[in-house]
């Protein structure tokens, strides 16, 4: 079993620095958290950096954001697109500002009852703003975790089995840090095509790289007909 405290270790040398993450250590602010992952829905971190920054600046908490006109919110939303998310945005800034007195549910249940939170971001922010055990399962997760384990079984078949997996690894103890971690190893090291596997922390714990096939994994289902053919 890979040990979830070498991907902390090094986590801890070499986490990306991204303006919404707490500096090391420091308690994550909610607000920030949430703000985040709701623009990195279908949005690169790389196109998120700016969009946040200037979010942060003018409407630094949940109740400036609830404060302001649905108008000021997509007008700064502009470029990002999937506006469904900014007006999500903002009616989830409402009812947390008029419903919950300004503090954002601290569990996966409550915060997926809110406009906008699905079940991957209802997680992500359970563990990152609050630490709570949840592992948040995207695509580079999945990757992460099929190669460790050797998953072959073909996506999507595979994911409620990756889901599992994944579960099984968030340690008790800083579940946020390692839910970025599982990110960032997925996004600069444990990449789709050519993996760094020789950077990797768990590079003697990968069943894949132990056999050889990690840039198989994960599995890809049999093509249509029509998209072999081209
Ligand atoms: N993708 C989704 N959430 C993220 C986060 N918190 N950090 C980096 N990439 C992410």
């Amino acid at each position: 079993m890979p040990d979830p405290n070498s991907l902390l270790a090094w986590y801890d040398r070499h986490r990306r620095d991204l303006p919404w993450r707490a500096p090391p250590g420091a308690r994550a602010d909610p607000y920030r958290v949430w703000l985040s992952e709701i623009m990195l829905q279908q949005t690169t971190v790389v196109t998120v950096a700016p969009y946040f920054d200037r979010f942060v600046a003018r409407w630094p908490d949940v109740f400036a954001l609830a404060a302001a006109s649905l108008d000021a919110v997509l007008h700064q939303w502009q470029g990002l697109g999937y506006y469904a998310r900014a007006r999500n945005l903002h009616a989830c800034a409402r009812v947390v500002a008029e419903r919950h007195g300004g503090r954002f549910p601290d569990d996966a249940a409550g915060l997926r009852a809110l406009p906008g939170i699905g079940d991957y971001t209802a997680a992500a922010i359970a563990a990152i703003a609050f630490d709570r055990r949840e592992a948040a399962v995207d695509g580079n997760v999945e990757r992460v975790v099929a190669r460790l384990f050797a998953v072959r079984e073909a996506m999507p078949a595979a994911k409620p089995r990756l889901r599992a997996l994944a579960r099984e690894l968030v340690p008790a103890r800083r579940a946020g840090d390692f839910a970025q971690a599982m990110m960032d190893l997925g996004a600069t090291i444990c990449t789709p095509r050519r993996p760094r596997c020789v950077l990797c922390p768990w590079r003697e714990d990968c069943a894949a790289r132990a056999g050889g096939f990690a840039e198989d994994l994960p599995a890809r289902g049999e093509k249509p007909e029509r998209a072999l053919r081209r």
